[in-house]
């Protein structure tokens, strides 16, 4: 049973999406939840679901091994589920192809800083896209540039709000998001 370690900054609906998830399965689990905001949300779904959520800062992330240190003991893959820091190379280093982002858009468009949650979906709706969708890759030191394990698309029509495709996008990270991280944990068969 591998431990998955999932790093959010906001919400976490994703992380509760795939909390639940592996809660049925027999190849991984999710042990904890960090932030990097102790007021996120994600905190208090921890609290409902009864996962360890703890937070941490710069310091503890990038200065100091205090992360590292424990992700070292406690994580198998770590997941990023709405996570807006960029992960220090030290990370990276520790966890080759095992650390997995998901990216609201279809990568290598709409990625980068500041790219990030309803500043995408606002820019491709102020685009006037036909479609976008969900990207889920590997993390290197760069936002946005790791190698693509799966992408999904969606239509967009001209009555969609930022908010509609927003909704689109989560729809696809539901639905795809547990099951490729489960299908990466299998085929590395370790
Ligand atoms: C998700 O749509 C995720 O793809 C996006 O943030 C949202 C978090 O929602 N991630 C990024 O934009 C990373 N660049 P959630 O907190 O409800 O899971």
């Amino acid at each position: 049973m591998k431990r998955i370690v999932i790093f959010a900054s906001g919400s976490g609906s994703n992380a509760e999406n795939i909390i639940g998830f592996f809660q049925t399965k027999t190849t991984a689990t999710v042990t904890h939840v960090l932030t990097n905001n102790e007021r996120a949300k994600v905190l208090k779904r921890c609290e409902r679901l009864k996962i360890s959520g703890l937070s941490f800062d710069k310091n503890d992330f990038v200065k100091t091994d205090k992360v590292l240190d424990f992700l070292k003991k406690e994580a198998d893959y770590i997941v990023l589920a709405g996570f807006l820091w960029r992960v220090p190379s030290k990370i990276v280093a520790a966890f080759p192809n095992k650390i997995i982002n998901i990216h609201p858009a279809l990568l290598p468009k709409y990625g980068g800083k500041g790219m990030y949650g309803m500043h995408v979906h606002k820019a491709i709706k102020e685009n006037k896209e036909e479609e976008t969708g969900i990207t889920i890759h590997y993390v290197n030191e760069n936002y946005d540039e790791g190698a693509v394990i799966f992408q999904a698309k969606t239509k967009i029509i001209t009555e969609d709000s930022a908010d509609d495709i927003a909704k689109k996008v989560h729809k696809l990270e539901y639905k795809y998001f547990p099951e490729i991280i489960e299908k990466v944990i299998l085929e590395a068969n370790e």
